[in-house]
């Protein structure tokens, strides 16, 4: 098969989100390491405020995209990658769940206090060890092939539907709020994750 070399924005999208969700992924990860090794808990915001973005973020802008438009459409050209798209596909509805749990055991560690730090803790490092390796599958499996096998008409109807996600607002302030929660988490969170106080 000849190599296509091309860079649709829909990719380059996807990319940019992956960046994002890994950023705070890792202040999640850093931060429970912290309190492991006897630092300071930062405030409790900074995990409500990530939890929020991961559970958010995806489950409503960045998986149905992937989902509906570039699983579907190469599932329309080749069969080839159908049981890893479907295995991707149904970790998207894993990944809420292991969200859902995470946010439960956030709450017992703040009403329950130390005792309950251990099992927040090793969910966080299931979660990022879960949704690390569907990112690295989407970006190293996936998306090399959907350039071989996509044409050109497939990819201006992907790239349309990401790049909606690049539109500043809807009526409904979707991507102000996921902007401006991404902010938050910066400001909120402290160095080297963001750029607030110190623990
Ligand atoms: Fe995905
Ligand atoms: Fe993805």
């Amino acid at each position: 098969m000849s190599v296509r070399n091309i860079h649709p924005v829909s990719l380059s999208i996807i990319h940019d989100e992956h960046e994002h969700l890994s950023a705070v992924i890792q202040g999640m990860l850093y931060f429970v390491r912290l309190i492991e090794n006897g630092g300071n808990a930062p405030d409790l915001k900074v995990f409500r405020a990530m939890l929020y973005y991961i559970a958010e973020y995806p489950e409503r802008v960045h998986h149905p995209k992937e989902d509906q438009y570039l699983f579907a459409k190469i599932k329309e050209r080749t069969h080839q990658l159908d049981s890893e798209l479907d295995a991707l596909i149904d970790q998207h509805s894993r990944g809420e769940i292991l969200v859902h749990r995470l946010q439960d055991a956030l709450l017992n560690y703040e009403f329950g206090g130390a005792p309950a730090f251990p099992h927040f803790r090793d969910l966080v490092e299931q979660y990022a060890h879960f949704y690390y390796a569907h990112m690295r599958t989407e970006e190293d499996r996936i998306m090399p092939v959907a350039k071989q096998i996509l044409n050109d008409a497939d990819w201006k109807e992907i790239d349309a539907a990401f790049m909606e996600n690049r539109k500043i607002m809807n009526d409904a302030g979707e991507r102000y709020k996921y902007d401006q929660l991404f902010s938050l988490i910066v400001n909120i969170a402290p160095a080297p994750i963001g750029v607030g106080d110190p623990v």
